[in-house]
């Protein structure tokens, strides 16, 4: 066995794909800009010949990305839809995929206004219960996608129970895993088929990279998404993939504070009386806690509830009001980086959604979504005191 393989995940994040380079023997990696590589003969290239196709230090980022994921093979994207595009690029006109409703919006739009438009069929359903994707399961179905916490309603499903369903029923199983990120959930140890993630978030960490990334054991998927990725072009630049390669060094760091604050903060806002609804799935009260107990784990085994937080603030005068004196929390789209934000889905990440959905599932115009981050818990209370009015 490698003796890779056998190191923890800090260990792993710092040192695979980051090796000294061969040459001058820097500790940290070079950043190979180049946009295509010296023949020495035609057909004679020493690993590269364009960097659409391969690039060393793309190669360094996913050999990274791949092991925190547990899985062998990782391709990178420009964007978390770049990445979900390719996904369901996979399939073709007539092929059916089963996903999530309340998934992140952009899923949404690319889904219902490129693809369905080129054949593909879509259904948005509830996955709370996996047994509900028996019902829309056809004879085209190819592949069934969840995010689990859902995107805002944090709305959990079983993966194991849903992987076993789409194995039985012959489909592909992919989760949106942006929120959790490796160090909080690895779906593949579920027998889930392809993980997506928008390294724009937890995996970047510091709101200056915008990325995305599928994983996945299976080498016939890698070489078709490979095949993809060279075909449509939608590689991210070798600076993105070096700022990467660099911080997921501390992701489980980043990760663990920003869930230990998001927890504290859940907790405690969950007690006061002028909150229509806290959703959180480290609460007692989510419908759903026990499977965030049983899936959302650090590499270490340990609990881990992540770091968003939804909250209802009842009328729009008290989300106005609360956005408006808050001061540490930013109003920004986005989640998962070092500082805290905080957004109106209804508006802002879901605007895509049709607004009948979206009431349906109870993304109002006053619900509220905290990207908890790593500043002081003491600021963050204080900000959150603040924009309560109290
Ligand atoms: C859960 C989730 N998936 C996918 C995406 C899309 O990622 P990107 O913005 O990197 O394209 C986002 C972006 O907010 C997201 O929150």
């Amino acid at each position: 066995m490698d003796k890779k393989s056998k190191w923890g995940f800090s260990t792993k994040s710092i040192h695979v794909g980051n090796e000294a380079d061969e040459a001058l023997g820097s500790v940290s990696p070079p950043i190979h800009l180049s946009s295509t590589f010296k023949q020495d003969g035609v057909g004679n290239n020493r690993g590269h010949d364009y960097s659409r196709v391969s690039n060393p230090t793309r190669d360094r980022l996913e050999e990274n990305l791949a092991v925190l994921d547990g899985a062998k093979y990782a391709i990178c994207y420009s964007t978390g839809m770049a990445a979900t595009t390719a996904l369901f690029q996979l399939f073709d006109a007539g092929d059916h995929i089963i996903i999530s409703r309340n998934t992140y919006g952009g899923t949404y739009r690319m889904a219902m206004n490129v693809l369905k438009r080129q054949g593909i069929e879509f259904d948005w359903i509830d996955t709370r219960d996996p047994e509900n994707i028996k019902k829309y399961l056809k004879p085209n179905t190819k592949l069934v996608h969840v995010e689990t916490p859902t995107n805002p309603l944090l709305e959990l499903c079983d993966l194991e129970k849903t992987s076993k369903i789409c194995k039985k029923a012959g489909v592909f199983l992919s989760v949106d895993n942006s929120f959790m990120s490796p160090y909080g959930q690895r779906p593949i140890e579920f027998g889930v088929d392809i993980v997506m993630q928008s390294s724009t978030k937890s995996l970047s960490g510091h709101s200056d990279v915008l990325g995305g990334v599928l994983t996945t054991n299976n080498e016939d998927l890698a070489e078709r998404l490979r095949f993809l990725l060279k075909a449509t072009g939608g590689v991210p630049s070798a600076f993105d993939n070096w700022i990467l390669l660099r911080s997921t060094k501390t992701l489980a760091l980043r990760y663990q504070k920003s869930s230990d604050n998001a927890t504290e903060l859940a907790n405690w806002l969950n007690e006061q009386k002028n909150i229509d609804r806290v959703i959180y799935p480290g609460l007692s009260s989510h419908p759903q806690h026990e499977i965030a107990v049983k899936q959302q784990r650090t590499p270490e085994d340990k609990i881990i509830f992540g770091n968003m937080i939804s909250i209802d603030l009842g009328s729009v005068e008290s989300r106005d009001t609360f956005l408006k004196s808050i001061e540490v929390f930013t109003l920004a789209e986005s989640l998962g980086g070092v500082e805290s934000l905080v957004c109106v889905p209804y508006n802002m990440t879901h605007a895509a959604v049709p607004e009948k959905t979206k009431l349906e599932m109870g993304i109002t115009e006053t619900l509220v979504r905290l990207a908890v981050g790593i500043e002081d818990l003491t600021d963050l209370k204080a900000d959150l005191i603040r924009g309560l009015g109290k």
